[in-house]
């Protein structure tokens, strides 16, 4: 199963017409999907027609529920829209959620909480449409995800917040327990102007990492689709709409196949800081590689391609190795560095 949410801090760039049709084309290959919307504006839940859905079965029950430390059932508020594609609405009431969350301790971790509580094997995508800031609800699912899509559409303001979001969100990275991969979706593209021809270009300057191949066009019968309170492969499943957000799931699909994530652990009730050093962050001290502490026991889940990796634990400023994990090789310092394969 893997998280992805659908996060810029922009609004208007393209966030909730992706969330509806990357999930809606993903359910359509074959692969088990639930939608979540996480935006007060409930605009995935209008953009599915949902006006009427049983009580109780929204994203503010979930919320409620583990406020209340009551045992999560999933099951409870997820609607089945079709085959492959289930849904869990929003409502406007979720804006008042953060003063009830204020002094809780899950406070930012709620919705991850949720996704663990889903039978991973179950699932193979989650999908969170996030609201267009970067408060505590976007937070919440950057700290459940896997994979981050941040829509970017044709405008001069897209690029002024790019570098922002990159620099915001590697502080909001800084000791997650995931480490999510971060791509880039350029939308509502249309090729006709020149603006969006040298627009391309400067975003591969902006962007020299995770931008996407696949391009979202500028199709009405997105629009449409949205109106009609349906997904595009609903409404028009010929349209250029439906081709790319198709072939979007594709891309998706193929880049996340090969991520895989790895959780590193560690007991140590009387640390102040653990990080994690190895081959992938180039054996430098980065904040994202800290550990969280959860009742001295010390965490951290890290997206590694297929490969052999070396690593170590830095407690408190003492480089260690990974005691519990019985593969290791002499480091040539005179000490061991552990080991962890993906196949
Ligand atoms: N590829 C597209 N072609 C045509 N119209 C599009 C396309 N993508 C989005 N739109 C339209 O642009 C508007 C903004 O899109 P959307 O609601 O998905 O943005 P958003 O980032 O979710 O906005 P918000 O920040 O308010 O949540 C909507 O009217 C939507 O129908
Ligand atoms: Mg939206």
């Amino acid at each position: 199963m893997k998280v992805i949410s659908i996060t810029n801090q922009k609004g208007g760039c393209g966030k909730t017409i992706t969330a509806v049709n990357l999930a809606g084309a993903l359910a359509k290959q074959g692969k088990k999907t639930l939608l979540l919307d996480l935006d007060p504006q409930s605009h995935a839940t209008f953009s599915l027609g949902y006006k009427n859905y049983p009580a109780g079965k929204d994203i503010l029950a979930v919320f409620d529920n583990i406020l209340q430390d009551a045992p999560i059932t999933p099951q409870n508020y997820i609607l089945e829209r079709k085959e492959n594609l289930f849904f869990i609405p929003s409502t406007i009431e979720l804006s008042a959620i953060e003063q009830e969350l204020s002094g809780s301790k899950y406070a930012l971790e709620i919705i991850q909480k949720f996704t663990s509580s889903l039978p991973a094997a179950d699932w193979d995508f989650v999908i969170i449409d996030c609201p267009p800031n970067l408060g505590f609800l976007t937070i919440n699912a950057i700290r459940a995800c896997d994979i981050i899509i941040t829509p970017v559409d044709i405008s001069a303001f897209s690029l002024l917040g790019i570098d922002n979001l990159k620099k915001i969100s590697s502080v909001m990275l800084n000791h997650n327990e995931k480490d999510p991969r971060q791509f880039y979706l350029i939308t509502i593209f249309d090729k006709r102007s020149n603006f969006s021809k040298n627009f391309i270009k400067t975003i591969n300057k902006h962007i020299p990492r995770g931008l996407l191949k696949t391009i979202i066009r500028n199709n009405i019968h997105l629009r449409e689709a949205a109106l009609l309170g349906k997904t595009i492969f609903e409404h028009n499943p010929k349209s250029n709409g439906a081709k790319d957000y198709s072939r979007l799931a594709e891309e998706i699909t193929q880049k996340t196949k090969n991520i895989n994530a790895v959780e590193f652990s560690l007991k140590a009730p009387s640390a102040q800081s653990v990080f994690l050093v190895g081959d992938f962050t180039n054996w430098r001290k980065d904040e994202r590689f800290a550990l969280v502490n959860k009742n001295g026991i010390w965490k951290k889940k890290v997206n590694l391609k297929k490969g052999r990796y070396r690593y170590k634990f830095i407690i408190d400023e003492q480089w260690v190795w990974d005691k519990n994990n019985p593969l290791n090789e002499d480091d040539t310092f005179g000490s061991r560095n552990s080991i962890v394969e993906i196949n």
